[in-house]
C-alpha cells in the first residue's frame, strides 16, 4: 500500500504525520518512508535519532525498494504543490492523506483545492490535525465544510500538542518521548492507522 501525504499550503503537518503513519504500518509489516521534499524534514528526523524504519530521499528510493520488497511505502511531498501536481500524486498511490489545519483563513483556499482534486481519479481524505482541545468548534466547522465538497474527511482527529515537536526534535516516534501526553499524541495515530488499514 502506497500511502502519500500532501497539501497545497505548507506547514500542515505532512512530515509529522508521515513520520508517524509509518510508524504504525511498521508496527503491522515492512515499511519504508520516501521522502521527496528537498528540505529533507523526514530524513534529518531519523538522522537525529531513532525511527523503526528506513527513510530515504527519492533519488535513493529505486535502490531502496530493488534490496527490500516493502508492504507499505509512505511518501512525503513538498510543501506546495499546485492542485494539478496534487491529482497527479493521488493517481500515483493508494491513499492520499491531506492534513488540514483548523483555522478560518485557510478554508476557502482548501475547499476550493479540494473540489479540483475530486475530478481526478485517484483516492484521498483530509486528515484535520493541530486540533486544539479547547476549541473543538474550529474542526467541527472546517469538517462539515469539508463534507459539503463530498470529500472523505477521517474520522480520527490529530491533537496539537507540544509532544510532536519534541518527537520531532529527539528524532524518535512520539510514543518514545518523555511528555505527559505523548500517549494521547500516539493513540491518534494508532486510531488513524486503523482507519487507513480497514478501507
Ligand atoms: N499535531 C501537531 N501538534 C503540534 N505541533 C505540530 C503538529 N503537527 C505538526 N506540528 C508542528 O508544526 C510544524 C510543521 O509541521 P511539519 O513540518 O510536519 O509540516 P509540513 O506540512 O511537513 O511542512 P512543510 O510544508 O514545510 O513540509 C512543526 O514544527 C511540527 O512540529
Ligand atoms: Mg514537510
Amino acid at each position: 500500500m502506497i500511502v502519500t501525504l500532501a497539501s497545497v499550503k505548507g506547514g500542515v503537518g505532512k512530515s509529522t504525520c508521515a513520520i508517524h503513519i509509518a510508524a504504525y504500518l511498521r508496527s503491522l509489516s515492512s515499511t519504508l518512508l520516501i521522502d521527496s521534499d528537498r528540505i529533507r524534514s523526514c530524513v534529518a528526523w531519523s538522522k537525529r535519532g531513532k525511527l523503526p524504519f528506513p527513510v530515504v530521499d527519492e533519488n535513493h528510493q529505486a535502490k531502496a525498494m530493488r534490496d527490500t520488497r516493502y508492504e507499505y511505502v509512505v511518501f512525503d511531498t513538498p510543501g506546495s504543490i499546485d492542485d494539478q501536481g496534487l491529482m497527479e500524486l493521488a493517481d500515483g498511490c493508494d491513499l492520499m492523506i491531506v492534513p488540514a489545519v483548523p483555522e478560518s483563513s485557510a478554508t476557502d483556499g482548501l475547499l476550493y483545492t479540494l473540489r479540483r482534486i475530486q475530478r481526478g481519479k485517484g483516492e484521498f481524505g483530509v486528515l484535520l490535525n493541530r486540533v486544539r482541545h479547547n476549541r473543538p468548534q474550529e474542526a467541527t466547522e472546517l469538517r462539515e465544510a469539508i463534507a459539503e465538497t463530498g470529500a472523505r474527511v477521517f474520522t480520527t482527529e490529530i491533537p496539537d500538542l507540544v509532544a510532536f515537536d519534541k518527537a520531532s526534535a529527539q528524532g524518535v516516534p512520539v510514543y518514545d518521548v518523555d511528555d505527559r501526553r505523548a500517549a494521547r499524541a500516539w493513540e491518534a495515530f494508532e486510531a488513524l492507522g486503523k482507519e487507513i488499514t480497514n478501507g
